[in-house]
C-alpha cells in the first residue's frame, strides 16, 4: 500500500518555508446573502521558497472566491448563514456542509435534496446555525474531481459562550497530484487503479493552501488549533505530541472532557479535530508534523514570538471542555443495521450486484465500480434503512477489505460503541468514523433529523466507485 508522499522531481515537502500565512477572509455570518463563487482561479501552491519548476507562476485550480481554502465562514449558534453558490466553473455542482445538522433540504447533495447547480446559474443556502464547532464546505458533485481541484473551505460555528484562548488557527491539510509542471494532474481523475486502492493520494501536501506555512503564535498564549483533513484519500497522522495540547471536540462535537490527543491525531478524510495548547517558552519554532509515511513531514511550522507581558491566569487545560449535542443512543434498544463492505483490490469479492443484475467484479469494473455494501454497488438509490424520528439505530459497519474507509453520515453524529467487538477507546461523536482493514466499527445515533440523507466513504474515489447509501428520517 503505498501512502509515501512521493518526492519525485522538484517535490521538497519538508522543511518550513518562511512566509506570511494569508488566511482567507473572514466572511461572518450576516442576514443578508452573500455570493460565494465557484470558478476557475489560480493559486501559488508551491511557494517561493520551494524550488519550482521552470515558469512556474502558479496552479490552475478551481476555486471559491479565487482562493484556496475558500473564504472562512464563521457564525455563532444560533445564526443564520445565507450564502448564494454562483457556479461559474464549467460542470454542475452544489455546496455540502459537511458535519452540520442542517435541514435536509439545504444538505447539498444533488440526487438527494437539490437539482445540480449548472453552469452559470446559482442555489440559495439558508440554514440556521444550531451547533457550534469546526466544519466545513465542499461540493457534492463529482467530489474526488471538484474537491480535488480545490473547492473547499471551512465554516466555523462560534459557541454561545466562546472558549478564552489568544488565538484561534486552523490547519486545513490537503495533499494533491501535481505533475512536472506544477499543475494538477487531472488526466489521472477517474482513475480505476487508485478506486480500487487507497484513492487518490497526492505527492504535494498543503496547509491553508500553502506549502509548509509559517504560522506566528507568541510565547505563552492560549491556541485553540483546529485541524481538519480535506484531502480525497489520504488518512494523516499529525504528531502534536510537542504541543503539550488536550482534545476538545472531533468532527466539531465536544467530548465529554478534555482528553489527552490521540498519538499521533489519526484523521481520515473529512474529519476535524480540536486541540488547544499553551505555548511553550523558550522553543523559537515547533513543526507540526505527518507522520502517516513513516517520515516526518513538516505540514506547518508555529513560529514562537516573545511574549507581552505575564501569561494571563487561566483554568488548567485539562478542566477545558466544549459543549456536545446530540441524544445519547439507548444501545440496549437500538435496531441493528448491517453494512458490510467489500470490494476493492485484494478484496476477493466475486460478483455483486448493480442496477439490479448480478455481475462479476471484472463487469462491475468495467462500468467504473469496484465496491460494494452488503453485495450491492451502492448508488444513491441505495436506501439502506428507513429510521421513524426518534428512532436509535447501530450500524454494524464490517470492513471485508484490505483498505481503510473513512464512513461518513450526513445530518447527524453517531458515537463509536466497539471495535472489533471492544469498547472503542476512541469514544466520540463523530460524523466520520475511520474503519481499518478486516476491522469492525458499530456506531449508533438517535435519527432525530427527518430527511434523506447520505452515508457513504469520504475517500471520494470510493464514493465515486459504490461506497454510497443513503437512508431516511421520516416524521
Ligand atoms: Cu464531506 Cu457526503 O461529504
Ligand atoms: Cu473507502
Amino acid at each position: 500500500m503505498t501512502t509515501g508522499l512521493s518526492r519525485r522531481g522538484f517535490f521538497h515537502v519538508a522543511g518550513a518555508g518562511i512566509g506570511l500565512l494569508a488566511l482567507p477572509p473572514l466572511v461572518h455570518a450576516a442576514p443578508t446573502m452573500q455570493t460565494l463563487r465557484a470558478s476557475a482561479a489560480s493559486v501559488d501552491l508551491i511557494g517561493a521558497d520551494r524550488e519550482r519548476p521552470a515558469d512556474y507562476s502558479a496552479t490552475d485550480v478551481w476555486a471559491y472566491d479565487g482562493a484556496v481554502p475558500g473564504p472562512l465562514l464563521r457564525g455563532r449558534v444560533g445564526e443564520r448563514l445565507r450564502i448564494r453558490l454562483q457556479n461559474d466553473i464549467e460542470e454542475p455542482t452544489s455546496v455540502h456542509w459537511h458535519g452540520i445538522r442542517i435541514d435536509n433540504a439545504m444538505d447539498g447533495v444533488p440526487g438527494l435534496t437539490q437539482d445540480p447547480v449548472q453552469p452559470g446559474e446559482s442555489f440559495d443556502y439558508d440554514f440556521e446555525l444550531t451547533h457550534p464547532g469546526t466544519y466545513w464546505y465542499h461540493p457534492h458533485m463529482r467530489s474526488s474531481q471538484q474537491v480535488g481541484r480545490g473547492l473547499y473551505g471551512m465554516l466555523i460555528v462560534d459557541e454561545a459562550k466562546p472558549l478564552d484562548v489568544d488565538r484561534d488557527l486552523l490547519l486545513v491539510i490537503d495533499d494533491w497530484r501535481i505533475n512536472a509542471e506544477g499543475q494538477i494532474d487531472i488526466a489521472s481523475f477517474g482513475n480505476l487503479h487508485d478506486a480500487a486502492h487507497g484513492g487518490r493520494l497526492g505527492n504535494w501536501m498543503t496547509v491553508n493552501g500553502q506549502s509548509g506555512p509559517v504560522l506566528p503564535v507568541k510565547a505563552g498564549e492560549r491556541v485553540r488549533l483546529r485541524v481538519a483533513n480535506v484531502a480525497n484519500a489520504r488518512i494523516f497522522e499529525i504528531d502534536t505530541e510537542k504541543l503539550g495540547a488536550v482534545a476538545l471536540s472531533r468532527d466539531g462535537h465536544g467530548l465529554d472532557k478534555a482528553a489527552k490527543p490521540q498519538d499521533p491525531v489519526l484523521l481520515g478524510p473529512g474529519q476535524r479535530e480540536d486541540l488547544v495548547f499553551d505555548v511553550p517558552e523558550g522553543a523559537q519554532t515547533i513543526p507540526i508534523q505527518d507522520v502517516s509515511t513513516g517520515e516526518p513531514v513538516t505540514a506547518a511550522t508555529l513560529k514562537v514570538e516573545p511574549s507581552d507581558g505575564a501569561p494571563s491566569q487561566r483554568p488548567a487545560l485539562d478542566t477545558l471542555s466544549l459543549p456536545r449535542f446530540g441524544t445519547e443512543p439507548d444501545t440496549d434498544n437500538a435496531r441493528v443495521v448491517d453494512l458490510v463492505m467489500e470490494g476493492g483490490a485484494m478484496g476477493g469479492l466475486a460478483t455483486a450486484n448493480l442496477d439490479g443484475e448480478s455481475m462479476s467484479l471484472q463487469e462491475i469494473a468495467q462500468k467504473g465500480y469496484v465496491w460494494a455494501f452488503n453485495g450491492r454497488v451502492g448508488k444513491m438509490d441505495y436506501r439502506l434503512f428507513e429510521a421513524a424520528r426518534g428512532e436509535t439505530i447501530a450500524i454494524d459497519m464490517v470492513n471485508r477489505t484490505s483498505w481503510p474507509h473513512a464512513m461518513h453520515m450526513h445530518g447527524h453524529h453517531f458515537r463509536i460503541l466497539t471495535r472489533d467487538g471492544k469498547p472503542a477507546t476512541d469514544i466520540a461523536f463523530r460524523d466520520t468514523v475511520l474503519v481499518g482493514p478486516e476491522q469492525s466499527v458499530r456506531v449508533a445515533f438517535v435519527a432525530d433529523n427527518p430527511g434523506k440523507w447520505m452515508l457513504h466513504c469520504h475517500m471520494l474515489e470510493h464514493q465515486a466507485s459504490g461506497m454510497v447509501a443513503t437512508f431516511a428520517v421520516n416524521g
